[in-house]
């Protein structure tokens, strides 16, 4: 499997801004001399359109990136204003969508249902859903990742899921922008639940890429990523320094971690 790096830039960035950053990656992407992750860029659903030209133009023979989205409508179109549907978005090059990030869920009220319906709709559209779980930090100080986690992943997840369609993100709430991260064993622990719940309702779950996500900078990528059962990371701030990201990217093993 190979692993995945995915940049969420969040609502950051101007038409310019987004330009540059896409060409800088690109170019260092199709520039790789030994093998990387695939690498995608997730901007705002406004920028996908340009940064997606942009990424075509960067692809002249080497490794390309992948273009994603932050979040999709369930529905394929209709009176939904100031939505995207994930039609639209594949239809401007994206291979990817994420669906139900904390914020998200925070922000607009999303619950399970609706993250599962979203990525339901990205399925049927062609897209890869990168379906976000992650606890709060009262849950965990409750007690309660473990228990939050299999809600989050039964209710998220359709039914047609595989490891090849979808990819699922672990973001622990309290680490997104914070600095804090979880420990390496914390990690590894929800990974390796996360997976086993995967196989019991989708059946083989090997080959499903699981990402963390929560402050992932270039100085913890490597321990971060080293973690068993970590296959790549969801990038917030960090993807927004072509730098630090890049960092990050150099730093993914190329086969999935080790570490307990
Ligand atoms: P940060 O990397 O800024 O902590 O954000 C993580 C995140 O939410 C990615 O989706």
């Amino acid at each position: 499997m190979t692993p995945l790096i995915a940049g969420n830039w969040k609502m950051n960035g101007l038409l310019a801004s987004a330009r540059t950053l896409a060409e800088t990656i690109a170019a260092k992407v199709a520039g790789a001399t030994r093998a990387i992750p695939e690498v995608a860029l997730c901007p705002p659903a406004a920028l996908v359109h340009a940064v997606g030209q942009v990424i075509e133009q960067q692809a002249k023979g080497g490794q390309t990136v992948a273009l994603g989205a932050q979040d999709c409508h369930p529905k394929e179109k209709g009176a939904h204003t100031g939505d995207t549907s994930a039609w639209l978005l594949k239809d401007m090059g994206c291979r990817y969508v994420i669906v139900g990030h904390s914020e998200r869920r925070a922000d607009h009220g999303e619950t399970d249902a609706t993250v599962q319906s979203k990525a339901a709709a990205a399925h049927a559209a062609g897209l890869i859903p990168i379906v976000c779980v992650g606890e709060t930090e009262a849950e965990r100080d409750r007690g309660e990742t473990e228990a939050v986690i299999a809600r989050q992943v039964a209710g998220s997840l359709p039914a047609a899921a595989t490891a090849a369609n979808t990819v699922i993100a672990y973001e622990p709430v309290w680490a997104i922008g914070t600095g804090r991260t979880p420990t390496v064993p914390e990690i590894a622990a929800v990974h390796t639940q996360i997976r086993a719940l995967f196989a019991q309702r989708h059946g083989a779950a090997d080959g499903l890429r699981i990402l963390y996500g929560g402050s992932v900078k270039g100085s913890n990528a490597a321990e971060v990523l080293a973690a068993k059962g970590v296959n790549g990371a969801l990038v917030g701030g960090a993807s927004l320094d072509p730098v630090d990201f890049w960092r990050i990217i150099e730093a993914c093993p190329m086969s999935p971690g080790g570490a307990p």
